[in-house]
């Protein structure tokens, strides 16, 4: 009895080397973890359960029966994240570089099937060479196998991706279904081709860091949600992002506790406002500010800084936050902010968690590009993800709602539950001086006039009443008591039940 103990540890010891120790300095010499050193740093202490730990591939070409390592370059298990389950996989790089065989697929298709029917997230940390090139076909269809599964679990539970390596050629679509990528500056990178390919098709000269690193995919691509300088920080703010998040579709995100009193004033958000509209001034100043304890996560933080997209929390419930910034590009609605902001509400609303829109928009970014681009059907996504969001909507108009860029954030016609606006909201097809060139164009040679015209446009238009007036607008709310009014808000919402006509699924403008 006591040999057969011995020999299962014996047994365990020799899969939790991977790939050996000189691999694993190999690893830790370019500054990256293993592959079990990362599980330990994401899941509670003590709270990993490892499955499939010595399974081994199957292949017979090239050699490779001889050369069989236990777990086949993925480890895969379950543990919690401050008590709550989540299923990881974590390719170990060390064996076979991480490259996905049919066994390996196999292992992660395990832990996603029980994602899937036990209602837990999924978090992947990706290290890989892509396709075990020895396998050929087999590791193709592996990945397709994952592929399918990650479509499936899509709003079932969250998938979270994280990228501590190479990510290439097809491996990288895994990934791209899944509902959050973070990434590792420096020592991560994702592209469909790699530089040498790029050099032969193109004879463009890129680096893999140029093409692929976490600030391409974090600033130009939006590929990746945020990047992280190193392995051990990318885990710890993804358990940060996990404890906002609920364990599946059918659950409410977690109610933490909080310290922070919903009925809190913010004087000084009575003077956020320039008395210039034209000046800026931080939305994330009223964001941390509405908070509970200041504290916002943001996703996408480098990418369409126009809008700004997150999770906050509101006495302990989970709310997400999307709000213009006035301070880039006076936060018109364009191309990239709208593709932005349309997935976060789409995330938000597959995982009822409550959005809170802050609107300062002055309308679509006007230009060619835009349009050879296709603001119109980008732009769509927004305004469709929030047409069809069923969850508790709440809306601050703070300054310029115009347009239709109106119309699309979160307004009160597209089932906005409670629509508030500060005294500063100027609510209108334009501005005043736009407004006043088109319909006195007559008057345009006289300035005196035109001047007159535009003040009363402005006395007319530049202001919430208009729309409250109609019931538009349900309340023109003291900047002060905004985290207050909304945290009532949202607390009024908590049973709120709203079901879209049944339908096979929606066709939002991709
Ligand atoms: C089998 C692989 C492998 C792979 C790496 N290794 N990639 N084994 N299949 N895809 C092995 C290496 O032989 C080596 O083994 C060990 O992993 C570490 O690799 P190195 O090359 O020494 O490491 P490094 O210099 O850091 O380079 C990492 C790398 C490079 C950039 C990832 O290994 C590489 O280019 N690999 C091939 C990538 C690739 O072409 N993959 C297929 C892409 S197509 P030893 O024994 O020496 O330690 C694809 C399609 C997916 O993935 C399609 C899905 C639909």
């Amino acid at each position: 009895m006591k040999d057969i103990l011995t020999e299962l540890e014996d047994r365990r010891n020799n899969a939790r080397l991977g790939g050996g120790q000189k691999r694993i300095d190999a690893q830790h010499g370019r500054g990256k973890l293993t592959a079990r050193e990362r599980i330990e740093l994401l899941v509670d202490e003590g709270s990993f359960e490892e499955f499939d730990m010595f399974v081994s591939h199957r292949c017979t070409d090239f050699g490779m029966e001889n050369q069989k390592p236990a777990g086949d370059g993925v480890v895969t298990g379950w543990g919690t994240i401050n008590g709550r389950m989540v299923y990881v996989f974590s390719q170990d790089f060390t064996v076979f570089g991480g490259s996905l065989s049919e066994t390996h697929a196999q292992k992660i298709c395990k832990i996603m099937d029980m994602a899937i029917q036990n209602g837990a997230p999924v978090i992947g940390i990706n290290d890989s060479g892509g396709a075990r090139i020895q396998e050929g076909v087999a590791s193709l269809a592996g990945y397709a196998e994952v592929f399918q599964r990650n479509i499936m679990a899509s709003g079932v539970v969250p998938q979270i991706s994280v990228i501590m390596g190479p990510c290439a050629g097809g491996a990288v679509y895994s990934p791209a279904m899944t509902d959050f990528i973070f990434m590792v500056k420096d020592t991560s990178y994702m592209f469909v081709t790699g530089p040498d390919v790029v050099k032969t098709v193109t004879n463009e000269v890129v680096t893999a860091e140029e093409l692929g690193g976490a600030s391409t995919h974090t600033k130009k691509s939006s590929v990746a949600d945020g990047a992280f300088e190193n392995d051990v920080e990318a885990l710890a703010e993804v358990r940060r992002l996990v404890d906002f998040l609920p364990l599946n579709n059918q659950e409410k995100p977690p109610v933490r506790p909080f310290f922070d009193s919903p009925e809190r004033i913010e004087t000084s958000l009575d003077t956020l406002i320039p008395d210039n509209p034209n000046t800026p001034y931080d939305m994330k100043e009223l964001i941390t500010k509405v908070a509970d304890e200041g504290d916002f996560y943001e996703i996408q933080e480098d990418y369409a800084k126009n809008i700004i997209t997150g999770f906050i929390r509101l006495e302990g419930q989970t709310v997400g936050v999307v709000a213009n910034q006035p301070m880039v590009l006076a936060g018109c609605l364009d191309i990239d902010s709208s593709r932005k902001a349309a997935r976060f509400v789409r995330f938000s609303d597959c995982f009822e968690i409550p959005i809170l829109t802050l609107v300062d928009v002055p309308g679509f970014l006007p230009g060619t590009s835009q349009e050879y681009g296709g603001v119109i059907k980008h732009g769509a996504k927004l305004l469709f993800a929030y047409g069809e969001a069923t969850v508790p909507k709440v809306t601050v108009i703070t300054r310029k709602a115009y347009g239709g860029a109106y119309d699309v954030m979160a307004s009160k016609h597209l089932r906005g539950d409670f629509n508030y606006a500060w005294p500063t909201a100027e609510i209108a097809v334009m501005g005043a001086k736009g407004a006043t060139e088109i319909i006195h164009r007559a008057d345009l040679g006289d300035a005196e006039k035109i001047a007159q015209h535009t003040q009363d446009y402005e006395d007319r238009f530049a202001n919430p009443f208009v729309a409250a007036e109609r019931g538009f607008i349900d309340e023109v709310i003291m900047p002060q008591s905004t985290r207050r009014r909304v945290s009532r808000a949202f607390a009024s919402l908590r049973n709120k039940k709203l079901k879209n006509p049944w339908k096979k699924h929606d066709n939002i403008p991709l």
